[in-house]
């Protein structure tokens, strides 16, 4: 199987390249400087030349506040993106991995949400998010459209310069106290179980739209003090509410994912703490490595 990776040098791409190399697939990682999904005639002669069997796309404008100014921007690259990158592997005949978001809902439920539910985004980036998931099952059947929720990996989100669990640890080092919102509740999910979920997904034919997060639930505050419980930290941690983080954009409050439909193909996922352990140790084995090739 020839597999190519889109937005190979941020945190999911980054690990999907790792996982997929591992189970010796052969895998042709491509950055925004190899193609950009906004440029149809781009990615037409790229995927046209590489002929790959399984293209997957981590690519998106998905700094939330910037989608809210930029729109353009955000559906040129959320929408119009997967749109050319569906076109493109309908012509190939190669099947396409695109990954949507939890933000597609509006957090007004308290179980999880499935895939039949009906999404009611709350801001920009939910919106082109959405039209590209819809974009792509309409136009290329052979597709996995994946709905995933709280990323965070080792390589670190370029787009968000970092992610959570690295802002928190930096914060805890800082000595200052830390509020983190209670009543946003979601589920953290590491890039690198979500990778190998993707690796089992794509040996099936069963196309379609999953929802693929972590197993369990959390706020972003029960996230941080796990955060600093695992890290062995003493941290001056206060739990807050959204309306003390005033922010031009509305979050939906409770965007758990449902993972039956995933389930039912007999593919199991790791609960939250046991994503966040493995990350933690992903990185004391990436800092070694670092401090081992710098010596
Ligand atoms: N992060 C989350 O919490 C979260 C939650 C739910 C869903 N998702 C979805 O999961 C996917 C992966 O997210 P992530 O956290 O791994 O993001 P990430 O680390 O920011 O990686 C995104 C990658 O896409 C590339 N990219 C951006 N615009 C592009 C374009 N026009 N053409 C080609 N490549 C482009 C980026 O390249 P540059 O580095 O050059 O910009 C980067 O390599 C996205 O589809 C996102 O919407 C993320």
């Amino acid at each position: 199987m020839k597999v190519v990776v889109i937005g190979a040098n941020g945190q999911l791409g980054t690990d999907l390249c790792r996982v997929l190399a591992d189970q010796k697939i052969s895998v042709v990682p491509l950055t925004r400087r190899d193609i950009d999904v906004s440029e149809s005639v781009q990615v037409d002669r790229v995927l046209g030349e590489l002929q790959a069997d399984v293209v997957i796309s981590t690519a998106a404008f998905h700094k939330v506040e910037e989608c809210e100014r930029q729109s353009t921007q955000s559906f040129a690259v959320n929408a119009t993106g997967p749109r050319n990158l569906a076109l493109a592997c309908r012509q190939n005949n190669a099947v396409l991995v695109h990954f949507s978001t939890d933000y597609v809902f509006d957090g007004g439920e308290r179980c999880p949400y499935k895939e039949s539910d009906l999404p009611r985004p709350l801001n920009v980036y939910g919106v082109s998010k959405l039209a590209g998931e819809h974009i792509v099952r309409l136009t290329w059947d052979r597709h996995f459209v994946i709905r995933t929720c709280g990323l965070y990996g080792v390589a670190g989100s370029a787009g968000k310069g970092g992610n959570f669990v690295e802002t928190m640890l930096r914060k805890a080092s800082e000595g200052a106290p830390i509020r983190v919102v209670d009543d946003q509740v979601l589920t953290p999910t590491f890039t690198g179980d979500l990778a190998e979920t993707v690796s089992k997904l794509i040996r099936t034919e069963a196309y379609g739209l999953y929802h693929v997060s972590a197993e369990g639930e959390c706020s972003w505050y029960e996230f941080a003090r796990k955060i600093f419980e695992l890290g062995k930290l003493t941290v001056d941690l206060r739990p807050v509410t959204t309306t003390e983080f005033p922010s031009p954009v509305q979050r939906p409050a409770y965007s758990v994912l449902s993972k039956q439909k995933l389930t039912q193909l007999g593919i199991a996922v790791n609960t939250w703490q046991d994503g966040l352990a493995s990350y933690l140790g992903a990185r004391r084995d990436a800092r070694k490595t670092v401090n081992t090739t710098v010596l």
